[in-house]
């Protein structure tokens, strides 16, 4: 069966940097850039106060959670994120509503040849989550993985307890591949996740963008 690996890479890493949108869903204009340096203040603010949404689903890190999400903490995350997507190891979006640092979509892991795979994690502000932010913009992610960055699979892990990350794949499409046991050190725990992906060749026409646009949960501005 022929490959379809794209070119062999040579010099910066493809697909990197990029920005894009912008999709409309009801909470607003959903678009993404890389992170920036000036980020730090409003991805303090988000990450303080959403502590207790947010700390159930993502990885136990060393130290206090204000004391890791302190502005001072931005710089030194936001120059080993820069230096990890100029080696092309991570895409390290800002997802923007209306222009506002509203979260971030992570693709990590990235494997060139032979897997041409990587996963894809997000988070949102509390305020204007449940409006198809996310949603909007892992669509918009994954279609440009498939594209610009040339990659084949992308994995999503979730705890079997988050139903709203669980529900954003879903509408999204990524196929359920099993139970991952004490995969991830989530919230003080070794925690069950499970394993979603997809890969290209289950793509529709447009991409999933076009499947959001066709489901009616976003327009393309
Ligand atoms: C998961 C997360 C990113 C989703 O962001 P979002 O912008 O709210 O996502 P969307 O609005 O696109 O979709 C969320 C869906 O979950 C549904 N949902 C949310 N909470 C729910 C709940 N408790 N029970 C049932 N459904 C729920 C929403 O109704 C929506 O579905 P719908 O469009 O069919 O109504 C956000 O909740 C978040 O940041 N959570 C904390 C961090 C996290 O869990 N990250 C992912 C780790 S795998």
């Amino acid at each position: 069966m022929a490959h379809a690996y794209p070119a062999p890479i040579t010099g910066r890493h493809p697909g990197w940097p990029a920005s894009f949108g912008a999709l409309r869903v009801p909470a607003g204009v959903v678009a993404l850039r890389p992170v920036r340096l000036r980020d730090a203040g409003t991805w303090s603010a988000i990450r303080i106060r959403d502590e207790g949404y947010l700390a159930p689903w993502e990885p136990t890190t060393p130290g206090g959670w204000a004391q890791r999400h302190a502005v001072s903490e931005w710089p030194a995350r936001w120059l080993q994120l820069r230096g990890a997507g100029r080696r092309g190891a991570v895409l390290p979006f800002a997802i923007t509503l209306d222009g506002r640092f509203v979260g971030q979509v992570m693709v990590g892991n990235i494997v060139r040849e032979p897997l041409l795979s990587a996963y894809v994690g997000y988070w949102v502000d509390s305020t204007v989550a449940g409006h198809g932010v996310t949603t909007a913009a892992v669509a918009q992610v994954v279609d440009h993985c498939f594209s610009r960055v040339g990659l084949h699979r992308l994995e999503a892990t979730v705890r079997p307890e988050n139903v709203a990350s669980l529900r954003v794949l879903a509408k999204l499409g990524f196929r359920r591949e099993g139970l991952f046991q004490r995969y991830l050190d989530v919230d003080g725990a070794w925690r069950d996740h499970c394993c979603f992906a997809l890969t290209i060749e289950e793509l529709g026409p447009g991409g999933l963008t076009a499947r959001v646009v066709a489901s009616g949960r976003a327009e393309r501005v």
